[in-house]
């Protein structure tokens, strides 16, 4: 699948998110070893540590699906720059996929 693709895939995917306490809306696709796709939204909570970002939502959708290798993520965010993984999800996708190529947009095709 083209990054394209994947992007506008993020994108929809980023509709689902629930963030009404940053009012900031995150897509993530994850691209198994296995050419499988995995979405995952930002779901915050009131307690904002208990906030889960886009990337671990993905992450967690393919470790339950049985797939421990990705070669790719792609995010989506509405912002001017596109945004990198926060530190805790770098960590968390680095246990699995210490060389997984990012690629981040914002809703204007900045990639
Ligand atoms: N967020 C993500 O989901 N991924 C990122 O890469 C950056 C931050 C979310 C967490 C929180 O719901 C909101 O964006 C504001 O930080």
């Amino acid at each position: 699948m083209e990054d394209s693709d994947l992007l506008a895939l993020a994108k929809k995917i980023r509709e689902q998110a629930y963030a009404p306490y940053s009012n900031f809306s995150v897509g993530a696709v994850l691209v198994g070893e296995n050419e499988k796709r995995y979405c995952g939204c930002n779901v915050e909570n009131v307690s904002f540590g208990l906030t889960i970002c886009a990337e671990r939502n993905a992450l967690a959708a393919a470790i339950a699906d049985g797939c421990r290798q990705f070669s790719k993520i792609v995010i989506v965010a509405d912002c001017r720059e596109p945004v990198p993984p926060c530190g805790g999800c770098r960590q968390v996708l680095a246990e699995f996929a210490p060389n997984l190529a990012i690629v981040s947009a914002n809703l204007h095709g900045e990639v």
